[in-house]
């Protein structure tokens, strides 16, 4: 027990020590049988959801599975998966970088909003919630951002919050006429960026942190940024937490060398938020955008949120003058007179549905902190690093991931030359959630509110026993436009 606890207490930093363990369960699993096992798993719920040690399962197993099982007990944040609806036990849910799960207080307060306040007050409620993208975007400030308040609004996508935000760093750098983005970077981004380039006659200049020549597994260091750097430089834009490999970027180091050349470092913290500690007033970053449907968990196309620093509110303007940001917005003026503040960066109505979902959501980050969060993202993806050493890597996978848990975010690349179809047949075989990214990528994520480490390592084995078995070749090709 004693060696157990100090597993999970240094586990971020110590990682290895599960190998004698895995190394014994890899030998002994090669003698299961796989399609009993798939079987087992695709079919037989009750085996996962009540967590009993599959019949094969010999006792060093089990003892591996119970060593996972304590880390799960000495977990900080083990009150937190049963808050959200988990329909199916079964299921290794390591998706929630792509969407999170619901969270069961949202469907009581979504109730209650649409019969206590839009049911019953109707327009009178605007009264009340006018200013509810500022408040909200304060909680998700100083709960996940390490921003005070003033500076977040949460509204419309992280597409436009991007647009809003690049053409308005643009237009406060006249005379300056190169735009930087990364190739790795997400493809919103980098379609948004060439479209403004376009629009405004500017050069886009083009990172290839693609090229493991130029770099490992996407990062930007500052030093290979500073190559690219001039005076002509208006605007860099790049990812916090990379959406494929996963890699997190240098928060600090990259702005201010942006800064060191006048230009402004816009960040996309999409896939950051709700898995690391960004502290952007701390670290000196100017503007950002991101969603909060990823580890977020306020759903499916819930509003995304901008920050702007204080000191550079004032020389900023987005290109769509709405009326939420006019000075005295309902006098309805003839001409546009810019509020001071955030709201000056509100275009319109807020969505208070998603509003509602985004505050449970962040609620529950706030009162689980994001300290103890980020940490449980490390862990996992330690966990995550261990387990393909043992059983993925001989398998002809490789990882696309730092092995530095400080320069990661909760989401770890898996390579694989047939990363597609075995992504497919996770998901429809053996019940593992994962997502495809091209061109060989299977991403897998420990979303700190809503996964176990259990599942985490319930997911691998399940995986290991699909690709040692080739079974993956037989799945049937998916029928939707979503990969
Ligand atoms: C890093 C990143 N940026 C931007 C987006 C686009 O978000 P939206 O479709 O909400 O604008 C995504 C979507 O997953 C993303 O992962």
């Amino acid at each position: 027990m004693a060696e157990v606890m100090a597993y999970s207490k240094h586990y971020p930093i110590c990682r290895g020590l599960l190998r004698p363990l895995t190394f014994i369960h890899s030998r002994e699993c090669d003698s299961a049988g796989w399609s009993s096992s798939v079987a087992r798993w695709a079919h037989n719920p009750e085996v996962v959801g009540s967590n009993p040690a599959p019949a094969t399962i010999t006792t060093m197993q089990s003892m591996q599975r119970s060593f996972v099982r304590n880390l799960d007990e000495h977990d900080v944040l083990k009150s937190y998966p049963s808050k959200f609806v988990n329909e199916y036990p079964h299921v290794c849910y390591l998706d929630g970088n792509s969407l999170g799960r619901l969270p069961k207080k949202t469907i009581d307060v979504i109730n209650s909003f649409l019969t206590n306040e839009w049911g019953e007050k109707v327009v009178e409620g605007w009264t009340d919630w006018v200013d509810e993208a500022e408040h909200t975007g304060d909680l998700v400030g100083r709960s996940a951002l390490g921003a005070e308040s003033g500076q977040v609004l949460v509204l419309d996508t992280t597409s436009v919050n991007l647009y809003q935000l690049a053409v308005a760093a643009i237009k406060a750098r006249p005379g300056r006429n190169t735009i930087i983005i990364d190739a790795a970077n997400f493809p919103t981004d980098r379609y948004i960026m060439q479209g403004i380039a376009k629009q405004f006659g500017l050069n886009l200049v083009v990172i290839d942190n693609e090229d493991p020549r130029m770099s490992e597994n996407e990062l930007v260091t500052p030093e290979l940024l500073q190559k690219y750097m001039s005076d002509d430089v208006a605007l860099v834009s790049l990812q916090v937490v990379n959406y494929r490999s996963g890699c997190k970027q240098d928060i600090k180091g990259l702005t201010d060398v942006v800064r060191s050349y006048g230009a402004l470092l816009l960040w996309d913290a999409a896939h950051a938020i709700g898995s690391v500690e960004l502290d952007f007033d701390a670290n000196g970053v100017d503007i950002a955008v991101g969603c909060t449907y990823k580890y977020g968990n306020s759903g499916p196309g819930s509003p995304a949120w901008m920050y702007v620093n204080k000191s550079v509110q004032h020389e900023l303007q987005v290109p769509i003058q709405g009326w939420f940001a006019q000075e005295n917005q309902f006098e309805m003026g003839p001409d546009f007179i810019r509020t001071t503040g955030m709201r000056g960066f509100q275009i319109a109505s807020p969505s208070l549905l998603g509003l509602r979902s985004v505050q449970v959501a962040f609620q529950m980050i706030e009162e689980a902190g994001i300290g103890e969060i980020a940490k449980k993202c490390q862990t996992g993806t330690t966990l995550m690093v261990d387990l393909f050493d043992e059983w993925l890597e001989p398998l002809g996978f490789s990882l696309g991931t730092p092995r530095d848990p400080n320069l990661r975010g909760g989401h770890v690349a898996l390579k694989h030359p047939d990363a597609e179809i075995i992504a497919r047949a996770m998901r429809s075989d053996i019940k593992v959630i994962p997502d495809f990214r091209a061109p060989d990528v299977i991403r897998v994520a420990i979303s700190p509110l809503t996964n176990t480490y259990e599942e985490i390592y319930e997911g691998f084995f399940r995986l290991k026993e699909l690709v040692e078995s080739k079974q993956y070749l037989n799945s049937t090709s998916a029928d939707s436009r979503v990969r």
